[in-house]
């Protein structure tokens, strides 16, 4: 579904990204892991059109998306989660999904003709929308609490929630289990594996909690030095000496580096 070909992107001389090359076959959760320096973050951020590739090309079904902006890599259903922005925290949990870019119709032309008749019955409709993703994250509970008021592994449920808003197609995760509690991780991780097999939905998730990719990833692509260096089932990259090597590796350095 998405095939990265030899792709860099440099910041001055240092190369964050520097030729990787790998695919995110349709259907899959693909764990993307690696040592912290690898060049994961910046790879997703090229990948999802926040930042542009030194060189290299971005492939999605067959289609050059090479470089383009966020905003049209959305309308074709890819889509990496967000935090949930400052200026959204006080609006309530459902407001924040209704507000999701490309929720509404957007046959705003059409909302003049028919008038509030029309306007109150998108909102309805879009109303039920977030409700049903609300449930479908068993977080209805949560509906009318503002964004900025709800637990850490909740927002990620409710990131997750906007890619339901839309159409997406594939979603870029990257750490999502950072700062979440075991029982919402397991939840976050349940949703995933549903999005999945309900809705067909192909991720690309970062993390650095092997259980968690254990438990959903197939394959897991381990980043090193701004490459792919290994891929495979969690237990081929775990007995793979030149991943344990990487990891290592960069143990080493950081030991030296603090003594
Ligand atoms: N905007 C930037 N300017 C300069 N260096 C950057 C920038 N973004 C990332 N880097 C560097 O690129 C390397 C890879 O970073 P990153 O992609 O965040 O790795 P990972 O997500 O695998 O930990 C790091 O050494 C980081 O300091
Ligand atoms: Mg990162």
């Amino acid at each position: 579904m998405i095939k990265v070909e030899n792709l860099h992107r440099h910041f001055g001389a240092f190369r964050a990204v520097d030729g990787a090359s790998l695919e995110i076959a349709k259907g899959s959760i693909t764990g993307l892991v690696g040592p912290n320096g690898a060049g994961k973050t910046t790879l997703f951020n090229v990948i999802a059109g926040a930042l542009q590739p030194t060189s290299g090309r971005v492939v999605m079904d067959g289609e050059d998306i090479t470089g383009l902006p966020p905003h049209e890599l959305f309308h074709k259903g890819l889509l990496r989660t967000f935090q949930i922005a400052h200026e959204f925290s006080s609006m309530s949990c459902r407001e924040n999904l209704m507000m999701v870019p490309g929720a509404q119709s957007g046959e705003t032309l059409w909302s003049t003709w028919f008038g509030r008749k029309r306007i109150a019955e998108e909102e309805r409709a879009l109303k039920a929308k977030a409700d049903e993703v609300l449930d479908f994250l068993t977080i209805s509970h949560l509906a009318d609490h503002p964004a900025g008021a709800i637990s850490g592994g909740q927002k990620k449920l409710l990131e997750l929630g906007r890619t339901m808003m839309v159409d997406a197609k594939i979603v870029f995760l990257d750490e999502v289990g950072a700062g979440v509690n075991r029982t919402l991780l397991n939840t976050i991780a349940d949703t995933i594996v549903r999005l999945n097999t309900e809705r067909g939905y192909t991720f690309c998730v970062i993390e650095h909690d092997m259980d968690f990719i254990g438990r959903i990833c197939d394959p897991v692509i381990v980043m090193a030095e701004g490459k792919k260096l290994a891929e495979g089932s969690l237990a081929d990259i775990k007995a793979n000496e030149q991943v344990i090597e990487a990891y290592l590796g960069t143990g080493l350095k950081n030991k030296e580096q603090v003594g």
